[in-house]
């Protein structure tokens, strides 16, 4: 009998996807693809019971799947961010939880200094007065220049790092907070550390997240935060949404805590039409799309599918997240 991946998640299944571009890979291992975009839980628990790997993206993997897929060796997201897999209950099962950590961070770093950019220069607001054939610059004063300002950035992994280096040009300095990586990486980065993220908060004039959604991150930043912040700072988020506290921040955007924001993610998404965020103008949204470029793509395509190709093999799989698994390994 053929073996099964099913591919699950209303994103994936955007046209960005075509799912034939998954089969001459899936066939080297004589696996057929198995689409599936139904919400319908009960439908989805019967699709998985057969599944010998899933490939998912936002859709929540928790206990209770495991429980049902008693075939399934992997899960693996596709996608950097893997916080929608329960890893522990991954774990106990025996099941290995992939992702695919590095396809995407020059598109990333490149979306985040747009959203940057265009909140700091008004661009949104600009927009809407030509729109409306009005040509009066002055709605946008102030806007100071680059140069001696102080970009922050949280998290100061793949994505930071490439933030940083390309921020280099245009004369920010850099700072930085990531209790997890060691001393040396700040300084080859021409980072300066700071180990209370409270004072990065302070002195930054743009933050920038690049953390994973975790239990620690989630609601990083929320009200206290953005009081932290300078009246003129600009955030930008192409992170993950739950990592900030998406009311405080509208708050904080209406009140004038802060200036501006720039987000690729948010905690619902599609978010409610009625998220106010949207219709902010001092907030420029796009719909998750900070990792896309076609290069980008191919590469998270590529990367996804090598790795089940790997684990239905029994080879070792190249970026497994749960690690502990490994001695708990179904059999084949
Ligand atoms: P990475 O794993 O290379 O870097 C994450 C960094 O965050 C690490 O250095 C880690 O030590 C640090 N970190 C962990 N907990 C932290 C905390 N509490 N405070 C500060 N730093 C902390 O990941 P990469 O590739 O840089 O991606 C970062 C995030 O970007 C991903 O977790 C993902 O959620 C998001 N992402 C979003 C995309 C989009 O299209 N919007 C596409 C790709 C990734």
């Amino acid at each position: 009998m053929k073996r099964k991946i099913v591919i699950a998640g209303e994103r994936v299944y955007m046209k960005f996807f075509d799912m034939k571009l998954f089969e001459p890979k899936a066939k080297e291992i004589d696996a057929e693809i198995v689409p599936f975009r139904d919400s319908d839980e009960q439908k989805f628990r019967a699709v998985i019971a057969a599944a010998d790997a899933l490939i998912v993206l936002d859709r929540p993997i928790r206990k209770e799947h495991f429980a049902v897929m008693p075939g399934c060796r992997i899960v693996l997201a596709l996608s950097v961010g893997y916080d929608c897999i329960d890893l522990s209950a991954a774990t106990e099962r025996g099941v290995i939880v992939s992702n695919c950590p590095s396809y995407g961070r020059e598109a990333v770093a490149v979306h985040t200094l747009t959203l940057l950019l265009a909140v700091h220069r008004k661009i949104k607001l600009l927009m809407e007065e030509t729109r409306q054939w009005r040509w009066d610059y002055n709605i946008c004063q102030p806007i100071g220049e680059l140069a001696g300002r102080k970009l922050g950035i949280i998290g100061l992994g793949k994505i930071g790092r490439k933030l940083a280096s390309m921020v280099k040009s245009l004369d920010l300095e850099v700072l930085a907070y990531d209790p997890y990586i060691a001393a040396d990486i700040f300084e080859l980065v021409g980072a300066k550390r700071y180990y209370r993220l409270e004072e990065l908060l302070g002195q930054a004039d743009f933050i920038s997240i690049h953390a994973p959604l975790t239990a620690e991150t989630r609601n990083l930043i929320g009200g206290k935060e953005l009081k932290m912040m300078k009246n003129t700072a600009i955030i930008v988020n192409t992170a993950r949404g739950k990592i900030v506290d998406e009311r405080a921040l509208y708050r904080a955007l209406q009140a004038g805590t802060i200036a501006g924001a720039g987000l690729d993610v948010l905690g619902e998404e599609p978010p409610d039409k009625d998220n106010p965020l949207l219709d902010c103008d001092k907030a420029i949204v796009t719909p998750h799309m900070a990792w896309y470029t076609e290069e980008s793509l191919r590469r998270l395509r590529d990367q996804g599918l090598d790795e089940i190709v790997r684990v239905l093999k029994g080879e070792r799989p190249h970026n497994i997240v749960n690690t502990e698994v490994l001695p708990r390994l179904r059999a084949r």
